[in-house]
């Protein structure tokens, strides 16, 4: 924010140790047109460390068929010949569709959970977001691996716990490794070995899981979903690695994104209120199906108000793969450019009243109310967005339905700063009162 108060629209960044200068833009027409000029193969600069595991230290199995890598960390032809074979099974229409009654029982079973675990004055316990990080794993293994973990039962030494274990681990040292100077470059720290090895972790369960779910279709022929269309179309490795990245960047985020959506919305009984009478007014006491989630206007406007206000993922990039024009300045091939949707999307040149939280400017936009289109993408865009944006969706927008339907939600303590960890997220326990309905 201050960058963009001192310097203006476009702003680079120099002699930072271990890591290449840095173009940060601040100017949401720039961003637009740099997005829509981009050509068939875009570079997102993310996770070095990452592309090394893959590359370097497992090649043998990231490189053993052609363009197998995945899409993190991966560039060129090689992302553009995966993506390819990825995109049409996870963003079809129905894609996420089909996972509606699953992922709500997953949302129910996380509303008995946190009953469950609230303290004596009915308050969320300090490790609210590990709670919530086994429910995006258990709806997420449930999406990618067709199977339930039961991270909620999880006991030690369980594969579920080995899993969910390795998970946390790889987001507690994927920050540190990516953000801090890159020692690791050098020599293997310790935080780089414990990366390494919960990677290890994470590729070999979810490989196993892969083998049974193979193992099912031969049988039964299996039944209709993402990773039987994925094994289908392109192979059973093709499937263990989308579901691998979608694990690294799938899981975190989405918890984030639920976290920070709870906190706001026990700011605001009001609106919460109002949020309930849509939802009993579609869903009059049934179980959630397909669709439902499209009668809730105000559901998904008060997610993207909060991910415009909030966005989890504070700033998207590009490695220019061609030169170009940026704020009249010539910025050659190569440069790392930075989109800062955060400061973005908090500006009043591009949201009206941009400071206040308003998730009715979703909904009604009189020409006053207007914003403009690329100011907030929490998603991205183009031929690299986001390949988990229909899941993520479903997930968020049916279990921040779940908790309106259960509970009154109250926050009675000092209102929190956010903090980049490496999401955008509340500094701190979250500690939400929570009161049956
Ligand atoms: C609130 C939740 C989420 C947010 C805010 C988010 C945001 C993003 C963003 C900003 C990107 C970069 C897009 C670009 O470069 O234009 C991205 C990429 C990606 N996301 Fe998500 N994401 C979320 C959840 C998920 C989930 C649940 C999955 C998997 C099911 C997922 C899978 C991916 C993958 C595989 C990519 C890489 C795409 C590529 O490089 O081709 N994301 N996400």
């Amino acid at each position: 924010m201050s960058l963009r108060q001192q310097y203006g629209k476009c702003v680079k960044m120099a002699g930072l140790l271990g890591r290449p200068d840095m173009l940060f833009v601040f100017d949401a027409n720039e961003v637009e047109r740099v997005f829509r000029g981009e050509d068939g193969t875009p570079h997102r600069p993310s996770m070095p460390s990452l592309n090394y595991y893959k590359h370097v230290l497992r090649k043998n199995f990231f490189g053993a068929e052609e363009n197998c890598a995945g899409v993190i960390a991966v560039h060129g032809d090689s992302w553009a010949a995966f993506r390819t074979k990825v995109s049409k099974a996870a963003l079809s229409a129905g894609a996420a569709a089909q996972y509606t009654e699953p992922v709500s029982e997953v949302a129910d079973a996380f509303v008995d959970r946190i009953r469950k675990v609230r303290n004596e004055e009915l308050e969320t316990p300090g490790d609210f977001l590990n709670e919530i990080h086994k429910w995006s794993l258990e709806s997420l293994s449930l999406i990618a691996l067709d199977t339930r973990l039961n991270c909620f039962e999880a006991n030690d030494g369980s594969e579920s716990q080995r899993l969910i274990d390795a998970v946390n681990t790889f987001f507690l040292c994927v920050g540190e490794l990516e953000l801090r100077t890159p020692w690791w470059r050098l020599y293997p720290t310790a935080m780089f070995k414990r990366y390494v090895a919960a990677l290890d972790t994470i590729l070999s369960v979810t490989l196993s899981h892969v083998e049974k779910a193979l193992e099912e279709c031969q049988r039964n022929g299996g039944s209709k979903s993402l990773l039987q269309d994925l094994v289908t179309a392109a192979g059973p490795r093709v499937a263990a690695v989308a579901a691998l990245d979608m694990f690294l960047v799938g899981i975190d985020t989405t918890s984030n994104a639920v976290a920070s959506t709870l906190y706001q919305l026990s700011l605001r009984p009001e609106l919460q209120e109002r949020l309930y009478e849509e939802i009993d007014n579609v869903l009059h006491g049934r179980p959630m199906k397909s669709g439902d989630i499209n009668q809730m206007p105000l559901l998904k406007a008060c997610v993207k108000e909060v991910m415009r206000m909030y966005p989890v993922v504070i700033g998207n990039g590009r490695q220019l793969t061609k030169d170009t024009v940026i704020c009249g300045y010539n910025i050659p091939k190569g440069t790392q450019v930075i989109f800062q949707h955060y400061v973005m999307g908090n500006d009043d040149e591009y949201f009206w009243n941009s400071s206040e939280f308003q998730p009715e400017r979703w909904l009604r936009r009189s020409s006053t109310q207007k914003h403009h289109a690329f100011a907030s993408l929490p998603f991205g865009f183009g031929k690299r967005m986001c390949l988990g944006r229909r899941f993520a969706e479903l997930e968020i927008h049916t279990v921040i339905c779940k908790m309106v339907q259960a509970f009154k939600m109250e926050y009675h303590h000092e209102l929190m700063d956010y903090h980049v960890h490496p999401m955008y997220t509340p500094n701190g326990p979250i500690r939400i009162k929570l009161i049956d309905r």
